[in-house]
């Protein structure tokens, strides 16, 4: 089947929930993608920020291929050595964790982490209308009914109302709003991405972090970290809170964990352990031997300091790399992130042109990702050489000059 018929079947029978662009990706060697008309792509998506360590990574090939021939699934009733190992390796690199559950997607392991902050409260003896969870505008948590709940962008909610009460919203990096948010005692559990990856590519600041850790203590909640997104090293650390100095309750991991193979994962820390008895949750196929092993691989070099310094220099040098375009097109007013989780804010003149600058992008040879309509967003495999990223760049320069002479 040819590109053109492939696109007649999605639209046949997909449920529409998706806009995909018009190519048809086949393979993936490192940074680099083709399209089945044989077309190569420089890749500064990474999927949506999940290839951490590129495409056919061999360690990534071996695990899985190895595995593959062992054992696939055993329901959780058993145990099987690869979750186990990862388990024990991320409480170790962690520094705060000493319990794991495993799931499949980030959604899952928020919605984890959601039900054990509200049977933590309720263990406490708290009435359920002091269950509130705490989260901030422009966040994105995923879709099951609670983590979109507790997505504060009213976008995500519309037309699936009722939606599940005890949620609270307050404004991102607005460390007295959150005060405010926390002043009558109700919140249970603060929910918060140290980086907001789909609301624009925001940091949290030091400040914001640390303060609602310190909330956090004063009112006795819990502090949560959605590090799906930002974490497994994209920071330019293992876990971004570690960059913040912040000692979380809970973190929540998926994306990179499995550098392409499905699994999630909810961490938690001392506070709240014990909080999950038998019986508390479940899951079919999370943390399965497949997942496990590919992510035992990922993690091991996810977590080598040449890989993390790796990270650094690369964001100073595609921050630089965008600066230089900023000064030659002057399109962008801000360039904001950590790690290789950056974001450019299009000038208002260019306000509601990613998506068309995206367009451009791919007719040039390279993907990209917007986070929203006004910010691209580079979110590249953590070992991203120079060579790629050059090349990258100059492919986004002839886009963004298309784009300019439209
Ligand atoms: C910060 C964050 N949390 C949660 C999710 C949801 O993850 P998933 O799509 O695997 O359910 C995402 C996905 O983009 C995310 O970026």
């Amino acid at each position: 089947m040819n590109t053109a018929e492939l696109f007649a079947l999605s639209e046949r029978y997909y449920l529409p929930v998706y806009r995909p662009r018009r190519i048809v990706l086949e393979r993936g060697q490192g940074a680099r993608v083709w399209d089945r008309d044989g077309r190569e792509y420089v890749d500064f998506g990474a999927g949506i920020a999940v290839n951490a360590l590129g495409h056919a990574h061999p360690a990534l090939i071996a695990a899985l291929t190895e595995q593959a021939g062992k054992l696939w699934h055993t329901s959780n009733v058993f145990v099987s050595e690869p979750p186990l190992r990862l388990a024990a390796a991320l409480v170790e690199a962690s520094g705060f964790a000493e319990r794991v559950f495993f799931c499949n997607s980030g959604a899952e392991a928020n919605e984890a982490a959601i039900k054990l902050v509200r049977k933590w409260a309720a263990a406490q003896g708290r009435a359920p209308e002091r269950r509130v969870i705490l989260s901030f505008r422009g966040s994105f948590h995923g879709r099951t009914l609670a983590a979109v709940t507790a997505t504060a962008q009213p976008k995500y909610h519309e037309g699936f109302e009722p939606l599940p009460p005890g949620f609270r919203y307050s404004d991102f990096n607005d460390l007295a709003a959150a005060e405010a948010a926390m002043a009558d005692g109700t919140v249970c559990a603060v929910l918060v991405e140290p980086v907001q990856g789909e609301g624009g590519v925001t940091p949290a600041s030091d400040e914001f972090l640390q303060g609602l850790r310190a909330l956090c203590d004063r009112h006795d909640a819990l502090l949560v970290l959605d590090e799906i997104q930002c974490g497994m090293g994209r920071s330019g650390h293992l876990f971004a809170c570690h960059g913040y100095g912040v000692v979380p309750d809970v973190v929540t991991l998926a994306k990179a964990l499995g550098s392409g193979f499905p699994i999630g994962a909810t961490l938690v820390g001392a506070r709240a352990a014990q909080t999950m008895q038998f019986g508390a949750h479940g899951t079919t196929f999370g943390g399965n031997p497949l997942a496990a092993a590919v992510a035992n691989a990922a993690l091991r070099e996810l977590s080598s300091p040449e890989l993390l310094a790796n990270v650094r220099r690369q964001s100073d040098a595609l921050r630089a790399g965008i600066a230089a375009l900023d000064a030659e097109f002057a399109l962008f007013s801000e360039v904001r992130g950590r790690g290789l989780m950056l974001g450019a804010q299009l000038r208002p003149e260019h306000a509601g042109k990613a998506g068309e600058i995206l367009d451009r992008c791919i007719d040039h040879g390279l993907l990209l990702l917007q986070a929203g309509p006004d910010v691209l967003r580079f979110v590249p495999a953590l070992n991203l050489s120079d060579a790629d990223r050059d090349e990258g760049m100059a492919r986004l320069r002839a886009a963004l000059a298309a784009f300019l002479s439209r």
